[in-house]
Parts: C-alpha cells; structure tokens; sequence
C-alpha cells in the first residue's frame, strides 16, 4: 500500500510517499481501507518536534528520539471496512466508518488495522468520507475541554471562545451552540465571517479590541489555541467561572462516545466539515506547509483515496 513517512522530525519535506506493506489483521481487529485523513495541528507538532524545553525531551521519550518510532503520522480517518478478525463483532465488511488513533497514528495511508474497541464508530450518514475526517479532531478536543468546563451541566452559560476559527475553536463554537450557550468568539479580522456564521452571538477581533476588558463576565472561557492564561482572563470570570486552555499539560482524553455524539450532531445538522483546503495524498507536503502556517480556518483534508 501507499503511505506517507516521516523520516525525521523537521520540516514538511521529511514526508514521503513510499510502498509499505499492508497491515496484518488480528483477531479483534479490522482492515479499513482509509478514503480520507485530516491534516492537524497535532501532526505537524509531531513532524517539526514543534515543542519547547523540557516537553521536547518528553515527547522524545514517548514518540521516538530521533525520528517518529511510528513512522506514518495521521490520527483521524474516514474509510470502509474491508475486512474483519474472526472475534470481530461490532463491524463487518463495507461499514463506513471513522476512526481516531491518537498515539497509534497511522492514518496517512491506504489501510490501517485498528482494535474494534478503539475510538471507532460508523461515520455519520450525510458526511462525505472528507467531511467525516474533517470533524474528528477539532471535536474531540472542544468537547472534552468544554465538558471539562461544564458546559453539560446548564444551559445559558456565557461561554468565550478565545481562538475561534481553527480546528478546534470552529468545532467549539458548535459545540457550546448545542448546549444552548450565549457564544461570544475571539477571532482574527478574516474568521469574523465564519465565526458568525457557526452561531456565535458576538465576535471580538483581537487585533481591534482586547477581549480582557469587555464590559460583561463568563461562566466558561476556552482558550483554543493555548495563547492566553488564566490571569489574563481573571478579570472577566464570573465568580466560579472556569478557565479551559489546550495550551497546557492537560492532553484531550479520546472517547468512542466522543465519537457516537459527533456523528449524531452532524447528521443532525448541527456541526459542519468546516473544511478550509483539501489536497491529495501526493500533495502532503503542502497541506503541512499550510497547516505550519497557524492561519487555516477548520480543517485541512487530506484525501487518500
Ligand atoms: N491539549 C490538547 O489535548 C490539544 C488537542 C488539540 C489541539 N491542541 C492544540 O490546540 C491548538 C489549536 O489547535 P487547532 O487544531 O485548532 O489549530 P489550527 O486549526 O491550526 O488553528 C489555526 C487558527 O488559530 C487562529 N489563531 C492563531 N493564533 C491565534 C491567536 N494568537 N489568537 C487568536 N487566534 C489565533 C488562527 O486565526 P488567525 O489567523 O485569524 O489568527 C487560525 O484560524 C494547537 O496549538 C494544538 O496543538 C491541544
């Protein structure tokens, strides 16, 4: 099969397409044969080794000293199972499925064994493979953060998106819509429009005005892109109000039911794809050059077949 490998840590072009062999099938396994990953921000962390200090070390530690010990990146995928392990219950061949592998990777290539017990779910039905692998990442991540919050726990919450118009602040925005939030988003002046158009109730442009100082206070305020500090946002917390970054030690937990409640809330119209740029799997190293950028609104596709 065709897969995408990451030969050192450094810049875009470590990625190559390269034939490897096709992953064997274990007994509670099953072979998807992947349509579609994402390009995220995590992925090109990893590629660049993208991190300061003593977590450079650590990431070392965990994902390979000089290069990734799992040399083919990706973490989300949309695909079609193509076969199954004989203790296999949950799937059968030609579900359509999404997947999240976290740690494992794996996902820039034709096909990935994954344990049906591994943050796997049917792709919810009215997404194209694109867009079901386009919505994995970002909503994961805001809705571990925003539950983290407690944004489950009432509605009506004055909720601050700091960040609004990445993978993660887009998917958050639709997010805390579902929890019937008021939505106020911090965004550049070219995410105004998007930001708006996901539900948000006021949108701050933070080259134009400093979000620290509006005149109103917040149950919840996610820092969606581990740009700002709890400090920085003291002064407009509601008394109990909590402060959620991505920036920090904590790493977003990964659940099938994370999952399961993406797939229902897209079929019920109520997330999107939010899909900035898709290019094909020969093309990966632009999509991570653009991604490196910082600047992608949503999510970058990356097509595999
Ligand atoms: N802890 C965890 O478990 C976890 C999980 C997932 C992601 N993350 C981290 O979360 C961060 C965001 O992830 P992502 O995938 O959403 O990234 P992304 O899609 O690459 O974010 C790009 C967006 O961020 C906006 N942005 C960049 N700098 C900004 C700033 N200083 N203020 C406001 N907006 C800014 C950009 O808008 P403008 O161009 O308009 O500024 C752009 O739309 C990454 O650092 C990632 O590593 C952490």
């Amino acid at each position: 099969m065709k897969a995408v490998i990451c030969s050192s840590y450094g810049a875009p072009d470590v990625l190559t397409l390269q034939e490897v062999a096709t992953p064997h099938l274990k007994n509670n396994e099953v072979l998807v044969k992947i349509k579609a990953s994402a390009v995220n921000s995590g992925d090109v962390r990893v590629r660049g080794l993208a991190v300061k200090g003593f977590l450079r070390v650590v990431m070392r530690i965990v994902l390979g000293f000089t290069k990734p010990r799992k040399p083919i990146l990706g973490t989300v995928l949309s695909g079609i199972v193509e076969a199954v392990g004989n203790k296999v219950t949950k799937f059968k061949p030609g579900d359509e499925i999404f997947a999240s592998t976290g740690f494992q990777f794996g996902a820039y290539a034709q096909y990935i064994a994954l344990p049906q017990n591994g943050t796997i779910t049917h792709k919810p039905k009215t997404a194209s493979f694109n867009q079901a692998a386009a919505i994995i990442f970002g909503g994961m991540t805001a809705i571990y953060f925003l539950k983290k919050a407690g944004i489950d726990t009432k509605p009506n919450q004055q909720v601050l998106i700091y960040g609004a118009t990445g993978s993660v602040g887009t998917a958050a925005i639709e997010i805390a819509k579902h929890y019937q939030a008021h939505i106020t988003a911090v965004c550049g002046e070219q995410g105004v429009e998007l930001a708006t158009k996901l539900g948000s109730h006021e949108v701050v442009v933070y080259t134009k005005q400093d979000f620290t100082k509006l005149n109103r206070r917040f149950d919840v305020i996610f820092d969606a892109v581990g740009a700002i500090t709890h400090k920085d946002c003291a002064p407009i917390l509601k008394q109990g109000g909590k402060f959620v970054t991505v920036g920090g030690l904590d790493v977003a937990k990964e659940t099938t039911q994370q999952l399961e409640m993406l797939q229902q809330l897209y079929d019920n119209g109520e997330i999107h794809a939010n899909i900035d740029r898709t290019y094909p799997m020969e093309e990966v190293v632009a999509a991570h050059q653009y991604v490196d950028t910082g600047r992608k609104k949503g999510n970058v596709v990356l097509q595999i077949d």
